[in-house]
């Protein structure tokens, strides 16, 4: 009872003096509003929890389209798989699990993702499993090699090519945002010549600065004009490891950039990096669900629903309410109105 009351006189104390002067933009970590999600077909999901987590806490909100799985082998789930070309080892076993998975006409199968980050997994596939999430960010414990454009283009005419002729769109190897990956796509696109069909782009991207990953979608826009899929894309800082994002940095670089893409038309899709409950390196902020593989505000926030406990706690909210409060009685007097509010 003490709390209630005391609760409601800090609140109303906040709301009187301190709400009116302080944006949200102004308390770093407060996000009031849930971001809208303008195009709900475009959310995919990464998913390398294969059925240990509960795909349906995502999608079944009607905000997640399609999901993909490293591989070509589907997990259980109502909304559209996009199986990816793996394994050069075991390309007799990604033929045929191909055959299977476009067999099962329930998967909805329309597209296939090419090579991951210009590489070829060689994983031993023997026990038909998903890649393990180890291997999933560690490329030189997974055993990926990489390829060059024209051994790429090549693996493509041989065993990605055949697809399109059983009706399915085909994207491109997806790079990853290092300066090399847009060369690299380049010279594939030109070892193909005109025996590739690559229906749109697969692109990565890692960084801290929304509207650099803005001009970098712009810059693929115009340098392939094709439409684009941003497979993995997260709040990561590679330049710097120990100045990651901080979450509040995460919840506005994520709002920033999907909120740009659900507006840009050449961009067809998009999967965050990532539903994951252990992020492989990649920083933990960046997680669409808790440690237990329960869906979190981050991920509340990716599918368009409410995510008011990314919010501060109303405790931190009144501290800071009160911390505040004689800077803003300060800077009422010394200032004019305009800078304060701006
Ligand atoms: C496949 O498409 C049908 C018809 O649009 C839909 O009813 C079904 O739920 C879809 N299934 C999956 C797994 O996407
Ligand atoms: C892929 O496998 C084929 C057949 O085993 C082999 O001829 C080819 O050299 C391999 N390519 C790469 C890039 O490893
Ligand atoms: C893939 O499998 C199909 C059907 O079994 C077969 O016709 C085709 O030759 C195979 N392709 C490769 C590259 O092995
Ligand atoms: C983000 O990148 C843009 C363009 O390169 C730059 O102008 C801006 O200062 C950067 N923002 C931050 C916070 O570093
Ligand atoms: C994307 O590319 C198309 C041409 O393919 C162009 O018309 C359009 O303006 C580009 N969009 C942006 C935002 O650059
Ligand atoms: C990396 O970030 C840390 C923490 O922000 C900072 O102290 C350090 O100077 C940075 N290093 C470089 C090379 O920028
Ligand atoms: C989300 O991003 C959009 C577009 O940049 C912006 O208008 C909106 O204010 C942002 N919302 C939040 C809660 O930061
Ligand atoms: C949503 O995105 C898809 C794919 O880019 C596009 O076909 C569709 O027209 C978009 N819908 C809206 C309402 O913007
Ligand atoms: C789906 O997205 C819409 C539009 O942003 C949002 O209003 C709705 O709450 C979302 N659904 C869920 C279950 O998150």
């Amino acid at each position: 009872m003490f709390a209630l009351t005391n609760n409601l006189r800090t609140t109303l104390y906040c709301l009187l003096f301190c709400l009116p002067f302080v944006s949200a933009r102004n308390v770093p970590g407060s996000h009031l509003q849930a971001r809208d999600l303008t195009n709900s077909s475009k959310a995919g999901l990464g998913w390398a929890n294969a059925d240990t987590v509960d795909i349906r806490q995502y999608t079944s909100t009607g905000n997640v389209s399609w999901y993909y799985t490293w591989s070509a082998f589907p997990t259980k789930s109502d909304i559209e798989f996009v199986p990816m070309f793996w394994g050069n080892k075991s390309i007799d076993q990604f033929n045929s699990t191909m055959q299977q998975t476009l067999s099962n006409k329930a998967y909805n199968v329309t597209s296939l993702l090419g090579m991951n980050e210009l590489r070829i997994w060689i994983i031993d596939h023997s026990a038909n499993q998903l890649l393990t999430k180890k291997s999933l960010r560690r490329p030189e414990l997974a055993g990926q090699s990489n390829i060059t454009p024209e051994e790429g283009a090549d693996m493509w005419k041989t065993y990605v090519q055949p697809f399109h002729d059983q009706g399915l769109r085909l994207g491109s190897p997806a790079p990853s945002s290092s300066p090399t990956g847009k060369t690299w796509l380049q010279g594939f696109l030109s070892a193909c010549g005109d025996e590739c069909t690559v229906d749109f782009i697969a692109m990565h991207w890692y960084g801290t600065n929304a509207s650099q990953l803005i001009s970098y979608l712009e810059d693929f826009n115009n340098t392939f004009q094709k439409p684009l899929w941003i497979t993995e894309w997260a709040c990561q800082n590679y330049a710097n490891l120990t100045a990651q994002c901080s979450s509040s940095d995460v919840v506005e670089f994520m709002n920033a950039t999907q909120s740009y893409m659900d507006n840009a038309d050449f961009v067809e899709r998009y999967a965050w990096f990532g539903a994951m409950e252990n992020m492989q390196g990649i920083n933990e902020d960046n997680a669409l669900m808790d440690n237990n593989g329960k869906i979190n505000s981050l991920g509340r926030q990716y599918i368009g629903g409410d995510h008011s406990d990314v919010s501060l706690t109303s405790a931190a909210v009144m501290t800071r309410c009160f911390l505040r409060f004689p800077i803003i009685i300060m800077t009422w007097f010394a200032l004019p109105l305009s800078q304060i509010l701006l």
